[in-house]
């Protein structure tokens, strides 16, 4: 999860280059950050602990055409400024930074104690800088010694190392991303492109189990067990990359909400023969499962609901994370649907792996086209949604959830009516972030930030909507929320209403709302406060705020309203709703 840059070249400015680059990777992690530049024949190091965001690129590696960036979220060792990437060799001539766990760094690290190096970290990262050195003695060659350390280490691993004698910068991939951008005056390698995209748009990827070496005037491709050289085509990132910037907006996940005015319809403009292909494909399958994490595996199930009311098709929905207890159900014929924004979310690429290993077919919704799960999927939707910063998905999910179901309607051979649907619900999502609606959600947050407990019921596609709130709620102002099907509030959850507990409703205007009104009442007589969201007023809610009526499509307008509350309860409480803690955009470890 943590993001890693560096550059080699001709230009001097690296140690500025790469810090500018890992300020655009903060969302993978932000516990602390490190840099390590190479000046004249020697190396210098800076870190700390805390956010990157606040250091001033210019005061960084003047005179430097080598240097490597980390921004950390911590696995192994605290948050300490000793435990910060990069990691040094004993010789102090090799720095590496890493993304992901190295298993069996125990083991390695005792070895290389035995023989006498010295350790200052608690890192698994730490061994790795040793182990490089240790293998230098027999080989010499950075980028052959690199390899034979990497074939000692086990786990989803990305290395970035430089070694400041040979002018040498070596990355490593064996399950975490990596990326080179190809400059005119060097090399650059990432976690991500947002990393580089300010100097290039030339990109080759590294492949899992693949390694690059380079001395900034040209790169060499390897496969790291066996050694062998790999060709690699260059390609021209030509997707929306628009650099994310937070214009006039306090923080990104406010700007990104906003975005919604625009966003939803671009992620409906899809290709329609492939949007039918794609029905077509389901309709044929001996079985469709979606599979996907956290606000994404929200989207999955409200796509449930889409596919058994509009296209009377029974699909299943796995999360990620639990997708190989179900792999002996997956045959060649299943149809696996992951949905991620990042596209590189650990469980839901092992998840793809493992069905595309039992010959199923993957169709693949992404927001990050460059990601590794948007090339290896079979199929590919982009979501258009443009860069997401802030940990909080916002802009992605109302994106994943339409096109879902654009390809519902479409396996019901509607597709022309979900089309209209959609973009009449994209257009009164631009009405409905209008000044006034954001200062009456920024009211209620008023009321409700210093309470303990948030409850939220919905059914049917609300239900998931209801369990999206609450991640919302939770991951960015820490208050406690939870979501409730409706139905299944009296089997338990009920007992947890006492006098003035707020409990917000998520309706609209279909077959659930009577019975979710009437859960509603239930809560009402035990005293609770009633937020109703809905399109109707009711005498029942304390406070009511008003969505959109659009049928099957309410689950896209209902959760925009939430995302609004959510972000104001984070800021009324003083949190940093961009980067909330413990948390990271981008999942790579398992
Ligand atoms: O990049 P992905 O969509 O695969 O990420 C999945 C989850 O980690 C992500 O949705 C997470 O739950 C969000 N922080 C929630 O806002």
């Amino acid at each position: 999860m943590c993001g890693i840059t560096g550059y080699v070249g001709s230009r001097r400015d690296a140690g500025s280059l790469v810090l500018e680059g890992i300020k655009n990777l903060e969302y993978r992690g932000y516990d602390s950050w490190g840099i390590a530049w190479k000046v004249g024949e020697s190396m210098e190091v800076r870190k700390d602990i805390g956010k990157i965001s606040h250091l001033d690129p210019a005061a960084f590696g003047s005179s430097s055409s080598l240097a490597i960036a980390h921004t950390r979220w911590a696995t192994h060792g605290g948050v300490t400024r000793e435990n910060a990437h990069p990691h040094l060799s004993c010789d102090g001539t090799i720095a590496v930074i890493h993304n992901g766990i190295v298993e069996n760094y125990q083991e390695l690290r005792d070895e290389l104690l035995n023989k006498g190096h010295r350790f200052l970290s608690e890192t698994d990262t730490e061994v790795v800088a040793h182990l490089v050195e240790e293998k230098m003695k027999q080989t010499p060659d950075f980028g052959a010694a690199f390899r034979k350390a990497c074939l000692r280490c086990e786990g989803r691993n990305a290395f970035l190392a430089l070694h400041t004698q040979s002018q040498t910068m070596v990355a490593a991939r064996t399950g975490s991303p990596l990326i080179v951008g190809v400059g005119s005056d060097g090399y650059f390698i990432a976690s991500d492109s947002p990393a580089f995209l300010a100097h290039t748009r030339t990109v080759q990827y590294i492949d899992d189990g693949e390694m690059a070496v380079t001395d900034g005037r040209s790169i060499l491709f390897y496969d790291i067990a066996t050694g062998e050289e790999r060709t690699k085509r260059e390609i021209e990132i030509t997707w929306i990359t628009e650099q994310a910037e937070k214009g006039n907006y306090a923080h990104f996940m406010l700007k990104e909400i906003m975005d919604q005015k625009k966003s939803v319809a671009r992620a409906v403009n899809q290709d329609e023969e492939q949007i039918r292909t794609i029905a077509k494909a389901i309709k044929n399958a001996k079985g469709t499962i979606l599979t996907a994490c956290g606000t994404a595996h929200k989207a999955c199930m409200a796509a449930e609901y889409f596919f058994s009311v509009i296209a009377d098709k029974h699909v299943n929905v796995i999360s990620a994370g639990e997708f190989k207890l179900y792999n002996h159900f997956l045959i060649p014929d299943t149809l696996v649907i992951v949905v991620s924004q990042s596209g590189e979310t650990a469980d839901v690429l092992e998840a793809m792996r493992i069905a595309k290993a039992k010959g199923s077919k993957v169709l693949a919704i992404v927001n990050v086209q460059s990601s590794t799960i948007a090339r290896e999927a079979d199929f590919s939707l982009p979501i258009n949604a443009g860069q997401e910063r802030a940990v909080a998905s916002t802009k992605a999910l109302t994106g994943q959830l339409a096109i879902l179901l654009l390809i519902v309607y479409a396996l019901a051979g509607k597709l022309q009516e979900g089309k209209k649907l959609l973009l009449e619900t994209a257009s009164a999502i631009n009405d409905l972030l209008n000044p006034r609606y954001v200062e009456r959600l920024q009211h209620l947050a008023e009321i409700l930030k210093n309470k303990e407990n948030l409850y939220i019921i919905g059914r049917s596609w609300n239900y998931p909507m209801a369990l999206e709130s609450a991640i919302k709620i939770q991951e960015v102002s820490y208050i406690h929320a939870e979501g409730f099907a409706g139905g299944e509030l009296k089997h338990g959850p009920i007992a947890l209403i006492e006098t003035g507990t707020p409990c917000i409703v998520l309706a609209g205007n279909d077959e659930a709302t009577p019975d979710i009104l009437s859960n509603a009442t239930q809560l009402k007589a035990r005293g609770a406060f009633l937020i109703g969201l809905a399109p109707e007023r009711n005498e029942i809610f304390d406070e009511w705020i008003r969505v959109p009526d659009v049928g099957a499509a309410q689950a896209i307008v209902n959760i925009i309203p939430i995302q609004v509350l959510a972000y104001f309860l984070a800021v009324q409480r003083g949190k940093d709703p961009d980067m909330p803690r413990n948390l990271a955009k981008s999942v790579t470890v398992k």
